[in-house]
């Protein structure tokens, strides 16, 4: 997958995104033939166990980019620009939107909606790095958009959405994540605009739809939004296996013959 596939998917079929912060199961979601994986800044909540996304910065995304990037085979590598890279230092966003590309594998950055967010969008769209937006509810600026709740619920706050996807689309970018909005706004936005809009939390006329792995697998369970389908419940399976695991050791069952390593009884007796 290539951006100008993804961007030509719209009105064709349904484009699937799923983030990936891992090797394992960045290889998982590639086999599985998903057409993005996301190196989100959730990274900070699901895998850090830190409480906001501001809080991770360029060496981690990096560093997790790089462990996805050697899994993906097929689908279309994007990694999330944490928030120092672009709106605490917008003059360094291009230099950090390149470090994704050249130093990590990605094939193309996302960035949240902030105030100074077409003049970033256009500096690296224009440098030749493929961009992402991200509007509606924008969890970097959650203080800024009155906390986390459904956005664009008015028609002036709706209206204040469909021009930023218009703006995104003008500034460059190939495609738009929209979070968090009533399913006829997401609707009437897809209407408006040219390029895919993958949704999450917005309904099922988007583009394309995107969920946190963690959220899906059921591996995430300090709050769950109530978009999120909860496909799998891995966290109690690896509860349970890591109880037995726990009880057969304390009853000197595991390990057992077919996980030993065995000695001949001759070399066992010079050391008698
Ligand atoms: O960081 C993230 O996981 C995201 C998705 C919610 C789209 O931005």
């Amino acid at each position: 997958m290539n951006t100008a596939e993804i961007t030509a998917l719209k009105n064709k079929r349904k484009i699937t995104m799923l983030t990936a912060y891992d090797y394992p199961v960045a290889e998982l979601v590639d086999k599985a033939g998903i057409d993005i994986i996301l190196v989100g800044d959730s990274l900070a909540n699901v895998i850090l166990g830190l409480d906001s996304t501001k809080q991770v910065g360029m060496a981690e995304m990096l560093h997790h980019t790089k462990a996805v990037r050697r899994a993906v085979k097929n689908s279309l590598l994007v990694a999330d620009m944490p928030y120092e890279s672009y709106q605490a230092h917008p003059e360094e966003c291009v230099k950090n939107a390149r470090r994704f590309i050249d130093e990590a594998g990605a094939e193309a950055v996302k960035l949240e909606w902030f105030e100074n967010c077409p003049q970033v969008t256009r500096a690296i769209a224009s440098s030749g790095i493929p961009v992402m937006g991200h509007i509606g509810l924008t969890p970097q600026t959650v203080d800024k958009i009155g906390g986390f709740k459904v956005q664009g619920k008015d028609a002036q706050a709706a209206k204040k959405l469909i021009e930023q996807a218009q703006e995104l689309e003008r500034c460059g970018c190939f495609s738009i994540v929209l979070e968090c909005v009533p399913d006829k706004i997401s609707e009437l936005i897809s209407g408006k605009i040219h390029i895919p809009v993958i949704g999450i939390g917005a309904g099922v006329h988007c583009d394309g739809q995107v969920l946190v792995i963690n959220d899906m697998l059921g591996l995430f369970n300090r709050y769950m939004p109530k978009f999120v389908k909860k496909y799998a419940d891995l966290s109690a399976l690896a509860s349970k296996a890591i109880e037995e695991f726990r009880d057969e050791v304390l009853r000197e069952e595991f390990p057992d013959k077919e996980h030993s390593f065995g000695i001949k009884e001759e070399e066992l007796n010079k050391l008698k």
